[in-house]
């Protein structure tokens, strides 16, 4: 198991390009298997989750080559309609086969995705709003089965608005009888880049990226090319590690529009941004003022980078309050801040209290997710010293970068490498 050990205490300076969205690429290259042909995808990222969604979608039988970002899915000879627990288990984002499934072949079983560190995480928005288009759901032995000879368009209110979910459900309505309306729809820009994609494909979908979605059922969908969004949570975790160690990055190759919360809150925090068509530039400055934060849906704070943030506040000039709105257990972070010598309390599980110090101390520090990873990143780069995380292969999960980027970065101006665990 890899460590990273990065030798802080200095600031960063230079270039770094963003990579395409995990989050976006995950739907997107589950919504190949809506299509008896082939799609070709783009900016695809070189990470853990990805090569476990390809990896599941062979198992189904559809044909998958990779190569340089570039990535074509043939789901023409898809034969098998279940998706396994030892697939699934690795990460949750494969119940995104369901919908897509379930829509083209009338059948679907899928291993329950359990709980993961950063709480519950049900799925029952994404079978309610199946059996409002017709399906039958039934559980049996840990397994989620989903039956309709073919699903109909019907009206699906979500009591929250759910990402996975409405991107599941817009899957399974593009093909069925039809039309639905989605309401309270996740409204991230995720959504609109799978809107996007499957209307390239021949779907009729209105309204993605505004709570209600309008999808007009189709026969079939066909072979397209897609390029996948850039990250914006990516983008955002070196904005805020420019911010933190007091460095100058411009972050090349994203989407500015995408990333209005965290410009507003890290220029309430002090920062210099300058937003140009694709880059973004941020200038770190002293003090860092403390500022609140409440995680909701976008184009809220979002959750994913609730943990980086509070990195970030470790070190403002006074106390921030952070509400947790998404996620119940999604201060874990929290512990390991405390070691390299942050100051926080939680108080009813989603408040944290973090009263900023003069600075960190590196220290030996555990990452628990991947977004908790990346914040023990942030607050390495800001101690003094060495800190060694361990753990990292969550951090694999959904970034490219880190000591890999590190390396392109003119100049290089910290040191963090990747060492083998001995143990
Ligand atoms: N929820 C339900 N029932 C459902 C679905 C969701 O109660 O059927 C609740 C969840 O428990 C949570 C809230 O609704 O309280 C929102 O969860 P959502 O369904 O939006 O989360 P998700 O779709 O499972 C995606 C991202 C997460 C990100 C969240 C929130 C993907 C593959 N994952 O998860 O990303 O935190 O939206 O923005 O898109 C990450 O990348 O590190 C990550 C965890």
């Amino acid at each position: 198991m890899d460590k990273i050990q990065i030798n802080g205490g200095r600031k960063l300076y230079g270039e770094v390009s963003i990579s395409g969205a995990k989050n976006a690429a995950l739907p997107l290259i589950a919504s190949a298997i809506l299509v008896n042909g082939k799609t070709r995808f783009t900016n695809v990222p070189d990470l853990m989750d990805i090569k476990s969604i390809k990896l599941l979608l062979e198992d189904l039988g559809a044909t998958c080559q990779s190569s340089q970002g570039v990535l074509e899915i043939d789901g023409a000879h898809i034969h098998k309609i279940e998706a396994e627990y030892d697939l699934v288990r690795k990460m949750r984002a494969s119940i995104l086969v369901l919908g897509p499934l379930v829509a083209r072949f009338g059948h679907a079983k899928v291993s329950m995705p359990g709980g993961c560190a950063i709480g519950a995480r049900p799925v029952n928005m994404h079978l309610s709003g199946l059996e409002a288009l017709g399906a039958e759901i039934t559980m049996d032995h840990g397994y989620i089965e989903a039956k309709a000879s073919r699903l109909i368009g019907n009206e699906i209110y979500f009591d929250t608005p759910t990402v996975t979910g409405t991107e599941n459900l817009m899957m399974a309505a593009s093909l069925a009888k039809g039309t639905s309306v989605l309401r309270n729809a996740a409204r991230e820009p995720e959504i609109v880049a799978l809107a996007d994609a499957l209307n390239n494909m021949g779907a009729r979908i209105s309204g993605a990226g505004t709570a209600i979605i309008t999808v007009e059922g189709v026969q079939n969908l066909s072979s397209s090319e897609i390029a996948v969004i850039p990250d914006r949570i990516e983008t955002g975790t070196f904005m805020v590690a420019a911010a933190a160690t007091g460095g100058d990055v411009l972050i090349k190759d994203c989407e500015p529009e995408h990333l209005g919360s965290i410009i507003s809150k890290l220029k309430a925090a002090g920062a210099e941004i300058l937003t140009y068509p694709d880059s973004i530039r941020v200038m770190g400055k002293d003090p860092i003022h403390s500022v609140d934060i409440k995680t909701v849906p976008y184009p809220g704070f979002p959750t994913d980078m609730q943990a980086q943030f509070m990195a970030l506040m470790t070190i403002a000039d006074g106390n921030s309050v952070i509400h947790e709105s998404i996620f119940e257990n999604r201060f874990i972070h929290a512990n390991e801040l405390l070691r390299l010598g942050a100051d926080i309390s939680i108080s009813s599980g989603n408040l944290a209290m973090v009263r900023g110090v003069k600075k960190l101390q590196g220290a030996p520090v555990m990452a628990s997710d991947l977004r908790a990873s990346a914040s023990l990143v942030i607050a390495g780069l800001v101690a003094e010293g060495t800190t060694v995380i361990s753990r990292v292969y969550h951090m694999d999960r959904g970034y490219e970068f880190i000591e890999k980027n590190s390396h392109n970065w003119t100049p290089i101006s910290f040191e963090s490498k990747k060492i083998p665990d001995m143990r």
